[in-house]
């Protein structure tokens, strides 16, 4: 079978089939991947289930594994593939409010480093009959969208990123002594440049965002209030419904996503995850 590409919208994500991910890649679909990763921002391979050996493998054509800050979430053999089980185990871990998850909260992973990870790839193990959904933003939509005015006020601007932000409407997971200091405030820009294509995007991370360098806090929140409604947008948008198997490869410097965290309790939700390492934000 040959590699097929599928866009998904308009705005993000594209389907690929036909192709094996257990075995090695040739070098002509790696050049054809990598292109469909920078145009479509997210891939969603259609796969079986991996072994975490294979999916570091699979990993390595889009760049370098980096392991998890929470050591206890690092796989026993492989500590590049991080285990990621969401399953609610009782019927009072699952919030009635979803925002108190923070994988429910729009974010983009690991922007609390001074080089975040620049991309994510996720496989889906167990996933439950409903819900549980990824979904999507296209960051670089929302910036090329505005207006040259609104482009002149937030482009230049800097930014705090904190493992932690009062902003956020749930906790960050508890660190070690260890872990806690490998993970200080760091700045970066609000608008950052895409290395491999030149791009801008908002770079920005509801989770994480704490406020806007050398701007009065009340300015900085409602600024930062208008950037997360406007990049979150249902126009920017795109939903992923798991299938046991899929690999999904997105790129962490023009999209943010979050979980739909409703879904059975009792049912599994399982993924394994790989960060590739990045460079600092421009
Ligand atoms: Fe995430």
């Amino acid at each position: 079978m040959a590699l097929k590409i599928r866009a998904r919208t308009d705005v993000l994500g594209a389907e690929i089939s036909g192709l094996d991910f257990s075995r090695g890649l040739d070098a002509q679909d790696v050049v054809v991947l990598r292109d469909a990763f920078l145009q479509y921002h997210l891939l969603c391979l259609r796969s079986e289930p991996l072994t975490p050996k294979a999916f570091v493998a699979l990993s390595r054509y889009f760049g370098e594994p980096k392991c998890h800050v929470l050591r206890r979430r690092r796989h026993d053999e492989v500590p590049e593939v991080a285990v990621m089980d969401s399953t609610y185990q009782h019927a009072e871990d699952k919030p009635v409010d979803f925002r108190l998850d923070r994988k429910s909260a729009w974010h983009t992973d690991d922007s609390y480093f001074e080089k975040p990870a620049k991309v994510t790839l996720l496989q889906g193990l167990k996933i439950p009959d409903s819900g549980g959904q990824t979904r999507f933003c296209n960051t670089q939509k929302a910036f090329e969208d505005l207006s040259e005015t609104e482009k002149h006020r937030v482009d230049g601007l800097q930014v705090v990123h904190a493992y932690d932000t009062v902003r956020a409407p749930a906790r960050a997971a508890k660190r070690t002594p260890e872990e806690e200091a490998e993970t200080p405030d760091v700045i970066h820009p609000l608008i950052r440049t895409h290395e491999d294509t030149g791009t801008k995007a908002f770079y920005f991370n509801p989770n994480r965002t704490d406020r806007v360098v050398d701007m009065e806090r009340t300015k900085s929140d409602a600024l930062l209030d208008w950037v997360d409604e406007m990049v979150t947008q249902s126009k920017y948008r795109y939903d992923h419904e798991w299938r046991v198997g899929d690999i999904l490869i997105w790129d962490n410097r023009s999209v943010l996503h979050s979980v739909n965290m409703d879904f059975p309790v009792g049912q599994r939700r399982l993924h394994h995850r790989i960060l590739l390492e990045g460079e600092r934000p421009r």
